[in-house]
């Protein structure tokens, strides 16, 4: 499974990147917003700085609504380098922006994905992911994790190359279930990406080894 971050913070991406395990980048308007970044000069900017930091996927999303802005606002989006993935709403809109795209090689992301039946629109129109959100289904109590693995298995089933990109992530075990459901990929704050190296077992161990060894060693 790929580890993706979802966050458009740098020093964050920088930090995943650095562990040696970031396999590319999800931002969306309210992550951009979160960093104070504004205006279309300044946002590509910051595309690009990502790109540079991570060698991956950099899913960069469409602000315009409508069929005609989606597609200007796409094409100037792959424009700027590519790994960008553009990254586009589940609407009719949308799907059709995707169908688009797809026929001009340019790969997509379609986000605000809640449902089996949207994720096939997606890959019938060609998108290159989609991305179901796990957190806000879990939080009006639905299963999120639940639907990513029924994405899967209609994808598996049908013959689908389109990627399971589990989004909304929430916390470190959503990650471990996106694992066990077969995702292709999770995007995941930096702050669940951590918790997968905790165990006190693994901290105690630790100790006692460098303890063990200090007594032989200094006679201590
Ligand atoms: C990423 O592609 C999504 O936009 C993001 O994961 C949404 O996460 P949230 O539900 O925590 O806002």
């Amino acid at each position: 499974m790929k580890f993706f971050i979802d966050t458009a913070n740098l020093d964050q991406i920088r930090e995943a990147n650095d562990m040696g395990v970031l396999d590319g980048v999800t931002t969306n308007p309210s992550l951009m917003a979160k960093e104070g970044i504004s205006g279309k000069e300044n946002c590509a900017k910051h595309y690009l700085t990502i790109c540079e930091i991570v060698d991956g996927d950099v899913s960069a999303e469409v602000i315009a609504t409508d069929y005609e802005g989606m597609i200007k606002e796409g094409m100037e989006l792959a424009a700027l380098h590519p790994q960008i993935v553009v990254k586009v709403p589940c609407t009719a809109e949308g799907i059709k922006a995707i169908r688009y795209f797809s026929e001009q090689g340019i790969r997509t992301n379609c986000t605000l994905i809640f449902t089996v039946g949207q994720a096939l629109l997606a890959a019938k129109a060609g998108a290159s992911y989609v991305s179901p959100f796990v957190g806000r289904l879990d939080d009006i109590a639905s299963d999120g994790i639940l639907l990513v693995e029924n994405i899967v298995k209609m994808f598996r089933y049908y013959c689908y190359d389109t990627e399971v990109l589990a989004a909304s992530i929430r916390h470190t075990q959503h990650i471990i279930q996106c694992l066990e459901v077969g995702a292709d990929v999770a995007t995941c704050p930096l702050s669940a990406i951590k918790g997968l190296l905790k165990h006190p077992l693994t901290d105690s161990g630790l100790k006692a080894f460098l303890e063990d060894h200090r007594r032989v060693n200094e006679g201590k």
